[in-house]
């Protein structure tokens, strides 16, 4: 059965997650941005990637893999090519830094490699796609994971990957910009944790067990004995979270995921990110009238049965925001369980928690 559900504001639900990472040993700013990056992605409709992943952060700090108030290294500048270390630091941080550096050179010069290793876990990484769309720019994002593999590849019975996220943005003059933002696994490692922590089961074809053989248990990816996720789209979801690997990971500079489980909590990320202004193109203009034609022609296909017709990538991600901005974030006992128990191990008493999220 699944584990009732507490339902808080964003800003009460931030502010409690805020109080944790500070007591972790982070400046003002940096629990700021790590427990706004959070929230947003619980707004976003990414629980996955929202305030359920702070247990996991304060474990990996308490075990030494997580550094506190770090700034990303500049490793090479070669003016449209940037290779940065992340210092272990949190990714909310270094990955902001990292394409704001990003986005300076490519207005300059009209594009720029920003290759980031060793990052702390980067969050969802759609929020930089949005970062490099909020200054106008296309961004192409690239991501490796590097802590227990959880993912088969496609022909193989065990897990070989990380979950590897590919992240397209691509601005629009409403505002309702492209962002196409997904790990090349069936699901988000962290989706299964959510399922996991509901009771519930997953559909089939998404998880095999600790024999490789099909399961709709979402434990096999959660608690131990483990087993994996699959690919996405069989062989080209598996090509795909090898691209990540070669690319967030080898070319970034951080390096891949190939060793068997080491029991860290840590989740490292790399990426490597493209960053291309259409004005610099000299194709902004064109862009935006041809995206606006295409979209609303890719729009105006009758809806499929049972669908409510055509959405673009974004798309539920907005409505995700308008919706729980309004009604406040669902979280589940067990992990409300969980963030409480992590402020607890870090001596932050749960009361404290309790009041700053109004409960
Ligand atoms: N940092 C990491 O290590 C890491 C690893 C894996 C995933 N992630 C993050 O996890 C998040 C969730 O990944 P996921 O694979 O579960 O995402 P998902 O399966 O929910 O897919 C999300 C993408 O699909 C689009 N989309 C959803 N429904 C749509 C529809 N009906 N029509 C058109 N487009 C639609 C969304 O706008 C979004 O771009 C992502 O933000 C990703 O960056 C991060």
């Amino acid at each position: 059965m699944a584990a009732p559900e507490i339902v808080i504001a964003a800003p009460r639900l931030e502010a409690a997650v805020e109080a944790i990472v500070a007591q972790g040993g982070s400046e003002a700013r940096e629990a700021a941005l790590v427990a706004g990056n959070l929230v947003a992605a619980n707004l976003a409709g990414h629980d996955s990637h929202g305030v359920g992943m702070i247990p996991r952060y304060v474990k990996a700090l308490l075990e030494g893999g997580l550094a506190v108030n770090q700034h990303p290294q500049v490793v090479l500048d070669a003016g449209t090519m940037l290779r940065l270390d992340g210092r272990a630091g949190y990714g909310q941080v270094i990955g902001l830094e990292a394409m704001a550096l990003g986005i300076e050179r490519a207005r300059k010069h009209g594009s720029c490699v920003v290759a980031l290793g060793n990052s702390h876990h980067l969050g969802r990484i759609g929020h930089w796609a949005e970062q490099c769309l909020a200054a106008g720019l296309v961004s192409l994002h690239f991501v490796n994971v590097i802590s227990r593999p959880i993912v088969a590849p496609w022909g193989g019975r065990d897990a070989r990957f990380g979950t590897n996220p590919v992240c397209i943005g691509i601005p629009r003059p409403n505002g309702e910009h492209f962002v196409l933002d997904f790990a090349t696994s069936r699901i988000a490692q962290g989706k299964t944790r959510v399922a996991h922590n509901q009771g519930k089961r997953l559909e089939p074809g998404i998880v095999i067990d600790d024999k490789g053989d099909p399961s709709t248990d979402p434990r096999y990816s959660v608690i131990p004995p483990f087993g994996a996720i699959m690919p996405f789209g069989e062989h080209k979801g598996s090509g795909l979270a090898l691209a990540c690997e070669l690319l967030g990971g080898a070319l970034a500079g951080g390096g891949t995921q190939h060793l068997p489980d080491q029991g860290k909590m840590r989740v490292m990320n790399g990426m490597l990110s493209i960053l291309i202004d259409p004005e610099a193109l000299g194709t902004a203009q064109f862009l935006a009238a041809q995206a606006e034609a295409f979209i609303a022609w890719e729009k105006a296909s009758p809806p499929a049965a049972g669908a409510e017709g055509v959405l673009i990538a974004g798309d539920p991600e907005r409505a995700r925001r308008r919706e729980r901005a309004a009604k406040g974030l669902a979280v589940d006992a067990t992990t409300w369980e969980e963030i409480l128990a992590a402020g607890e191990a870090l001596k932050l008493a749960r009361a404290e928690v309790l009041k700053l999220a109004g409960l």
